[in-house]
């Protein structure tokens, strides 16, 4: 959500930027721009060029009238305050153009502030929160002697979630970067000093990096970066060597990212479960907070913790959680599951837990985020980077992840048996070509597609851990074909949802778990009597039964119940993204949508 690419001391401050700013595209935009320090001594000036749209739209606008320079602020916006218009979006500058600045998140005050700068004289050209730090800052310079009092002063009125990058006229070596609960990353380069939101935008420059903490701010010049902390002390942040690689965040032979990763889980999984894992005693209580899909994971997580553990567990959607004033969790772990580590409600949820007593775990994918980082344990995905809107390996490594759990606490805690425990090795030992074969038929998800492009509606049900499942496989049609795709637990089809089946509706049923398969197959035959073709989705070992009720039938390879939601899955994705494909949509990056949400 919203990407901030910044460099002092590039030979081509532009290329640099906008080049970043490409890295940074996955995480969802709508607008793009950069601003250059242009000019030298007297002539000196900030140049802006921005525009609605993409990238390539920005890259035309600065072929029409380039702009040289070596240091310079870009930005991807994702409209929060106004439109994705030319004029809201970065950087916004102050009236005098003196100063730039580009940001990310929310500044929660900034009706109010608006209204005193307003009355105080500054004219506001745009709708966005950002204008009102660039006046902010531009008011404080007034009063005070330099960048850095001036930033300090803004960042002590403004509340909320920023990371923000300012550069100005009369201090043109350097840069400024802040941030509070929105992440960046410092790169030290050769020479050259960048700043972005994420790491990919700066591995093409360096691996050196340093990542900022909450309350910090840093000046970065092409030789040196000081950082302040909260209290406005200097301080170190000891920098890190990034060891992955580009390639690694990059499509190679697929055509889309989404594409890749799908292909990517079986490894993935391989990869995860030769990893270790986090250390920590098996909990007597847990609460799974987590958003979108790692709320469906989490759901799945809480039967496992449940089932073979004895572990009883809350599942909580972030964005309610944080919220929850009677909430007293002492004794209780609070693990929060996130791919990116960076989504703001989860982040919010898991402090709150603290708050209120919980330990705070969490099963992050992205290293050194800032959900990682407040968790006093971490479970790693180990999916590699995930660039793709839509997750599909982040979330099969957030299943597994919590198989693995599950386990390893029965086991601690006496619920598993030596030998029960080892049978499951063998069982986790197969997943990944389990997964290989579940992955394998692209085929039949097109015929698939081709022949149900547009249904005037998509009811994905099922069961237990199928319920999980049908889920998350209408958030993927959701995300990227536009579908209207909804999830029910089966047996609730009865109570309101069927009365919208007709002939037109398509309806996917995950029959997976073989106490529950007769009951879905009810609610099958409840779907067919109104209308709907039923695509229906099982174990080989049921295909016969479900041959006769249904007018498709997938199979999966037969597995024990609580591996299925870690195959079922793969079919919906790989169908999701050919019906996306087929109806033309941008699958990688979908409309209105964001990698990470960093704005509550
Ligand atoms: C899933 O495809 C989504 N794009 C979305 O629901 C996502 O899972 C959610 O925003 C949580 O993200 P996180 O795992 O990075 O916290």
């Amino acid at each position: 959500m919203c990407g901030i690419m910044g460099v002092v001391g590039a030979d081509d401050a532009v290329r640099v930027l906008v080049d970043g700013l490409q890295h940074l595209s996955y995480r969802g935009y709508d607008a793009a721009g950069v601003a250059v320090m242009a000019g030298r001594d007297g002539q000196r000036r900030i140049e802006i060029r921005k525009t609605a749209g993409t990238l390539d739209k920005l890259k035309s606008l600065l072929s029409g009238q380039p702009v040289n320079g070596r240091i310079g602020i870009g930005h991807t916006r994702w409209a929060t305050h106004g439109a994705p218009t030319d004029c809201n979006a970065h950087p916004h500058t102050d009236k005098s153009g003196k100063l730039a600045v580009v940001h990310n998140g929310i500044i929660e005050n900034e009706r109010v502030l608006r209204q005193k700068l307003a009355a105080e004289g500054f004219e506001f050209r745009s709708q966005t929160d950002t204008e009102v730090v660039a006046h902010l800052v531009s008011k404080y310079l007034g009063e005070t002697c330099d960048l850095h009092c001036a930033l300090r002063k803004t960042l002590d009125v403004i509340s909320g979630a920023y990371a923000l990058v300012v550069m100005y006229i009369d201090e043109p070596d350097r840069i400024y970067a802040a941030r509070k609960d929105s992440p960046l990353v410092i790169g030290l380069g050769q020479g050259a000093g960048y700043v972005a939101s994420d790491i990919p935008a700066l591995l093409p420059h360096t691996r050196e990096m340093l990542l900022l903490e909450d309350g910090d701010v840093a000046r970065v010049t092409g030789d040196e970066v000081i950082v302040w902390d909260r209290n406005d002390n200097i301080t170190v942040r000891q920098s890190k060597t990034i060891m992955w690689d580009q390639e690694a965040a990059d499509k190679g032979e697929h055509t889309t990212f989404m594409d890749k990763e799908m292909d990517e889980q079986a490894d993935a999984a391989a990869r995860l479960l030769a990893a270790p894992l986090m250390r920590h005693e098996a909990p007597s209580r847990v609460v799974f907070v987590g958003c979108g899909s790692a709320y469906h994971a989490s759901m799945v997580g809480r039967e496992l913790l449940g089932r073979l553990a004895g572990i009883p567990s809350d599942v909580m959607i972030a964005s309610e959680m944080r919220y929850e004033p009677e909430l007293s969790l002492e004794g209780t772990l609070c693990l929060a599951v996130s791919q990116s580590g960076e989504t703001a409600d989860t982040l919010a949820a898991l402090r709150q837990a603290k708050r209120r007593g919980a330990s705070a775990a969490a099963i992050v994918n992205a290293q050194d985020s800032s959900i990682a980082r407040e968790a006093e344990a971490v479970q790693w995905m180990h999916a590699g980077p995930e660039i793709a809107v839509a997750t599909t390996k982040g979330y099969t490594t957030q299943l597994l992840a919590l198989l693995r759990l599950s386990l390893e606490w029965g086991r601690a805690n006496g619920r598993l048996s030596a030998s029960d425990a080892r049978e499951w090795e063998g069982e986790l030992g197969k997943l990944p070509e389990l997964m290989r074969g579940a992955l394998a038929d692209r085929e039949r998800a097109e015929r698939f597609a081709t022949a149900h492009i547009a249904p005037r509606l998509v009811f994905f049900i099922g069961r237990g851990l199928d319920y999980a499942t049908a889920l998350e496989g209408a958030l993927k049609f959701k995300e990227i074909s536009y579908l209207n795709a909804e999830a029910y637990a089966a047996g609730e089809l009865k109570h309101g949802p069927i009365a919208l089946i007709e002939s037109d509706a398509l309806v996917v049923a995950v029959c997976t778990q073989s106490r529950l398969t007769a009951k879905t197959v009810s609610n099958i035959r409840e779907v067919k009597a109104r209308g709907a073709r039923v695509l229906a989705l099982c174990r080989e070992s049921d295909e016969a039964g479900l041959r006769a009720e249904a007018d498709e039938v997938w199979t999966l390879p037969d597995a024990p119940d609580e591996v299925m939601p870690l195959l079922a899955i793969l079919p919906l994705q790989r169908l999701a993204y050919e019906t996306a494909i087929l109806r033309g949509c941008s699958v990688d990056k979908p409309r209105n949508l964001a990698k990470s949400v960093t704005v509550e």
